[in-house]
């Protein structure tokens, strides 16, 4: 599909399914603005991609604030949201043990930082004459997630993305939430590694039977979403 003409905004860009995604929209013709808290990984992947990079922390308004304020000086506009920057703490904690600090940490994060990113640039998405937005939930928003910070705070943007899919539908954005499965990424390795550490099991044979996808494979469906011929889908969208 094509991208040529569109100003796409990846925050959470630098790696995982967010840098697949900044690679493959670059390379469909969009320009694409990668940001992340990781400054080294995202300038080296927006390099990589022939996109430019801006640090933001989606947890700080005014990080996210000055996002806004720079992509509106150099671009004008957003034409597609992607927000994938997330975190998955407390993978197997009892919640016993599982902190209110570490709750709520996850949940600044991945909720927090969701309505800060979509609150900053619906005024950049309403330029646009097909402006899409693309938020991250995952199976653990409905299935047993490891964590109960994880699976709470998928829980929440999936009720934000809802609310948000019809209140600008209204504007004319449209809004997608996105919930992959099991994807070979650093957030995912992490939990496959804590539950082979206190299970005492190997880590390599446990990540060889997980059968992950490839972050890849979510970027193609992400960048068919962000074009115009996805623009009759609305609501959920699972993948491998
Ligand atoms: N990998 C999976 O199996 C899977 C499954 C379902 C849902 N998801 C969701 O997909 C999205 C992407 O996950 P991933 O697996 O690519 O993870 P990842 O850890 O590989 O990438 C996440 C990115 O978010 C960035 N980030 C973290 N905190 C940030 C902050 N405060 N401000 C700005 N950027 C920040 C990280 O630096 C990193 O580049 C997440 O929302 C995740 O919850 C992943």
């Amino acid at each position: 599909m094509d991208l040529n003409g569109k100003v796409i905004l990846v925050v959470g860009g630098a790696a995982g399914i967010g840098g697949a995604t900044v690679a493959l929209c670059a390379a469909r013709g969009a320009t694409v603005v990668a940001a992340d808290l990781d400054e080294a990984q995202g300038r080296q992947t927006a390099a990589q991609a022939g996109a430019s990079f801006i640090q933001v922390d989606v947890t700080d308004e005014a990080s996210v604030q000055a996002l806004a304020r720079q992509v509106e000086q150099e671009h004008g506009r957003v034409d597609v949201l992607i927000q994938t920057a997330g975190i998955l703490l407390g993978a197997y904690t009892p919640i016993e043990e599982l902190s209110a600090e570490t709750f709520e940490k996850v949940w600044r994060v991945n909720v927090t930082g969701t309505f800060l990113c979509l609150k900053y640039t619906t005024p950049l998405l309403k330029r646009s004459s097909k402006a899409v937005v693309l938020l991250f939930s995952s199976p653990a928003a409905n299935l047993p997630s490891s964590s109960y910070a994880y699976g709470a705070s998928k829980g929440g943007v999936q009720a934000f993305g809802i609310a948000a899919a019809q209140k600008l539908g209204e504007a004319g954005i449209r809004v997608n939430l996105i919930a992959p499965g099991g994807i070979d990424t650093g957030m995912k390795r992490s939990v496959i590694a804590e539950d082979a550490r206190r299970r005492g099991t190997d880590y390599d044979k446990a990540i060889a039977s997980s059968n992950l996808g490839a972050p890849e494979g979510v970027a193609k469906v992400l960048a068919w979403l962000a074009s115009d011929d996805a623009d009759y889908v609305r609501g959920l969208v699972a993948t491998r």
